[in-house]
């Protein structure tokens, strides 16, 4: 009997890329991947119904309200499933490896390049919620927390990454500005889920920061962009943070990967690098990271 590894918020953008890729990734595990449809984790009876279906080997937990907007207007309902679920889910998990994803976003982005010991400050719901998960999750010295960095993808609802949403906005015609003075560290699904799969084998507990190699401010990641997707390239101008008018946005949310880095088999790429390699041949743009490996 093969051993289990249960991965919830498959129906995402990243549960659904790590379910996808486990036969290459993991065959020699059973990956069962879990949606809404299959059970609420905001219902603890639910979860522990579920527990007991699976009995799991390995957990990664994807599942969250991720939106931010979402989560500002929602916020009882953003606490429920990115931490009280988290809570269940690691009680239940308390003596199997448990990923816990979380974001670069519990930081305010005042310093960047953030290492793992920097201390977190969020600006909004969805942050706040993260860093409490994280303290639930890191409460048990055996599970884990990954804090993932702006993910491109392609996700089976065609509606959660980053990507998709800019391909989308493009679509009906309005116009995106993108901040020259607000850095991110892109990272392609395929080399994230490749990098998770690697440390749920090794049964790493801790917590790592997971981003690409590059710092790029969004105007440069929208031109990298517009050279894959031209129908991107009428639809973005570039901007300053100082103009904008609205809640407020962490600047620099780029992070130092270089400890999940060291337990790695491949090199984390960089999205400009991942962009200028992989051919385009048609296929999942974000997936392949053969392409990229050391
Ligand atoms: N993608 C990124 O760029 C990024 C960056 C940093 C961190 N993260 C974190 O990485 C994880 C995965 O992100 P993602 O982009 O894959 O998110 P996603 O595409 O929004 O997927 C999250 C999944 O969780 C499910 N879910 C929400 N509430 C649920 C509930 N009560 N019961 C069962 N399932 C529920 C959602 O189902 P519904 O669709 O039905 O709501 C959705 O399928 C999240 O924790 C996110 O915060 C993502």
């Amino acid at each position: 009997m093969k051993p289990v590894a249960l991965v919830t918020g498959a129906a995402g953008l990243i549960g659904g890329y790590l379910v996808r890729t486990a036969p290459r990734w993991v065959p020699d595990w059973d990956v069962r991947g879990v949606t809404r449809d299959e059970v609420d984790l905001t219902d603890h009876g639910q979860v522990e119904r579920l527990w007991n279906r699976h009995r799991p080997d390995l957990v990664i937990h994807c599942a969250a309200l991720s939106r931010t907007g979402l989560c500002e207007q929602e916020p009882e309902r953003a606490r429920q499933i990115n931490v009280e679920a988290t809570r269940s889910l690691a009680d239940l998990a308390k003596d199997v490896p448990f990923i816990f994803l979380s974001t670069d976003q519990v930081f305010d982005g005042a310093k960047g390049q953030y290492v793992e010991t920097d201390a977190v400050r969020p600006l909004n719901v969805y942050g706040k919620t993260k860093a409490e998960a994280e303290q639930v999750v890191l409460a048990n010295p055996a599970h884990a927390v990954v804090r993932i960095a702006l993910t491109a993808g392609t996700s089976p609802t065609r509606d959660r990454s980053f990507v998709e949403d800019m391909v989308r906005t493009a679509a009906k015609g309005t116009m995106m500005t993108l901040f020259t003075d607000e850095f991110r560290c892109p990272l392609p699904a395929g080399a994230l889920v490749r990098a998770l799969w690697e440390i749920g084998l090794q049964g790493r507990p801790g917590l790592y920061h997971l981003g690409g190699r590059e710092r790029l401010s969004r105007w440069e990641i929208g031109e990298l962009l517009a050279a894959r997707f031209p129908e991107l390239r009428s639809s973005i101008r570039p901007g300053s943070v100082a103009d904008y008018q609205g809640p407020p946005r962490p600047p620099d949310l780029s992070m130092c990967s270089d400890t999940i880095q060291a337990l790695l088999s491949f090199r984390l790429p960089g999205f400009r690098q991942w962009l200028t390699e992989k051919p385009s041949n048609g296929g999942d743009p974000w997936d392949d990271p053969s392409a990229v490996a050391r």
